[in-house]
């Protein structure tokens, strides 16, 4: 399971929670493979993923935007390659005859993925996001 913590906050509430509740989905697959019948339910939650994930970066872009952050293309490319890479992987998973290993596999490349990009990636905007107002 992963949790959020103070660790992770960038400083906007906004943003925080989303992060919190990306996690939530994150640790749902991790639920889901205890259930005996989890082919049911993994292709609505993959897609609620890949949804959710484009959302969020949907909502940080427009605050960096807002902000003039200057790294805004760099961080843009990383979102829309990772939107890119999770879809084919949930796709991939989906697609064939989907053991709890695989869900496995899924739940922590999107868990070191995300805590990756938090940590290292949208902390960079942490200082622009000072001046932003709702
Ligand atoms: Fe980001």
């Amino acid at each position: 399971m992963i949790h959020w913590d103070e660790r992770y906050s960038v400083g906007l509430q906004k943003i925080d929670e989303q992060h919190e509740m990306f996690f939530g989905l994150i640790n749902r697959l991790e639920e889901l493979t205890k259930l005996n019948d989890f082919r049911e339910e993994l292709p609505r939650l993959l897609n609620e993923i890949v949804e959710y994930a484009s959302l969020h970066f949907k909502t940080e872009e427009a605050i960096m935007k807002k902000v003039n952050y200057d790294d805004f293309e760099s961080h843009h490319t990383q979102h829309e390659k990772i939107k890119k890479d999770i879809y084919l992987e949930c796709k991939r998973v989906v697609e064939k005859d989907t053991t709890a290993m695989d869900v496995m596999w899924l739940y922590n490349y999107m868990m070191n993925w995300i805590k990756h990009h938090i940590l290292e990636v949208d902390m960079l905007y942490i200082e622009a996001l000072k001046t932003y107002e709702n």
